[in-house]
């Protein structure tokens, strides 16, 4: 498969201080993202997974400039954004938006929907309010809601209706890439996939990329055209969705897969149970940083960290045994 790479991560760092004592002197350091590279091609969703705290939003969150990256370089349209400011910054956002799980963050509760996505339009696009207004109910209509909705406050809407909103509001500067941050985590599972559909068709219609993270991978199944396992910051594996669902190879990635209940037409896969607990991103440990809690590790994996390396085209795994 050719790759067509809108946004193209290199080496990415983002790492939070960790303050202590009187002085909130710096005391460590928490490596939330280490050395992450992954690309996400025009018109792709790419699907990012692993365990809570990971390091999954701190990733969308350095590519939106919401978390200021440690190091590396995060690519798009052959700049590196990261070292954008001012008015480039300013316009970089039009292009790339993020929706988060919980909408109200991004949803002034005292606004109404009709205030709140137009004032994007005024004062991003410099529209006028007439024309923004009429906007709002064409952008209310992208994402199945009816226009006379405009008029509501956020919470009127029901959990689903208001994450539609969020994406009404992201589509207004009309973007090329959205990161979607556990936007369906919230929600029944019924309005999930409702609004799983609505991404897709926004996607076919828009040509919009994605960036889905979730802890879900059945959702991120059946969402993603390319996977990124991501464990204690840094990837462990990825691949296409098809054949990393079929032929999982990095251990911590069979341990995921096992302990999703497979529906009619596939094996259940016998259930790996991983021991311990997640170690502290303050604190990863040498070698490969799944050893710990690896059921195959051997002296080297204690010692020397495994490199990403390609398994079968296009599909990368960083594992010493496969
Ligand atoms: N602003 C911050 N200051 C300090 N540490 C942070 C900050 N944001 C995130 N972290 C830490 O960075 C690590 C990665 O956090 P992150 O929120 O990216 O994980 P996640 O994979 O999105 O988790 P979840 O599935 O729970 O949303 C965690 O150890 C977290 O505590
Ligand atoms: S490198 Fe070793 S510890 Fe790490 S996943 Fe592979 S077998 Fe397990
Ligand atoms: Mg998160």
């Amino acid at each position: 498969m050719t790759h067509d790479p809108l946004i193209d991560i290199q080496d990415l760092q983002v790492h939070f201080p960790i303050k202590g004592g009187l002085l909130r002197r710096t005391a460590g350091v928490v490596k939330a993202v280490d050395h992450v590279s992954f690309q996400i091609d025009k018109n792709e969703t790419v699907g990012l997974v692993g365990e809570s705290g990971c390091g999954k939003s701190t990733v969308g969150r350095a590519i939106v400039r919401l978390n200021e990256a440690t190091g590396g370089k995060i690519l798009y349209q052959d700049q590196d954004i990261l070292s954008l400011r001012g008015e480039a910054l300013r316009k970089l956002r039009h292009n790339l938006q993020i929706v988060f799980q919980d909408p109200y963050s991004s949803l002034n509760p005292r606004y109404t929907v009709k205030r709140l996505i137009a004032e994007v339009l005024t004062v991003q696009k410099g529209y006028s309010t007439s024309e923004a207004y009429k906007r709002v109910g064409e952008l209310l209509e992208r994402v199945g809601l009816n226009p006379i909705y405009a008029e509501r406050y956020p919470h009127e809407f029901s959990g689903g209706q208001r994450q539609r909103v969020a994406i009404a509001k992201a589509l207004a500067l009309e973007p090329e890439f959205i990161v979607c941050d556990e936007a369906v985590s919230a929600l029944d599972v019924s309005i999930q996939s409702q609004i799983i559909n609505l991404l897709t068709d926004l996607k076919e219609k828009y040509g919009i990329a994605y960036l889905f993270i979730s802890h879900a991978l059945n959702v991120i199944e059946h969402i993603s055209d390319r996977v990124v396992v991501m464990y204690l910051g840094s990837v462990m594996e990825l691949s296409e969705t098809e054949e990393l669902f079929l032929h999982p190879l990095h251990p911590y990635t069979r341990a995921l897969i096992s302990a999703i209940p497979m529906l009619s037409g596939r094996e259940q896969r016998e259930r790996i149970v991983l021991k311990g607990d997640v170690p502290s991103a303050a604190n990863v440990p040498p070698g490969c940083r799944f050893h710990t809690r690896c059921p195959y590790a051997c002296d080297r994996c204690r010692t020397e960290q495994p490199a990403m390396r390609q398994a079968a085209p296009g599909h990368y795994v960083a594992c010493h045994q496969v």
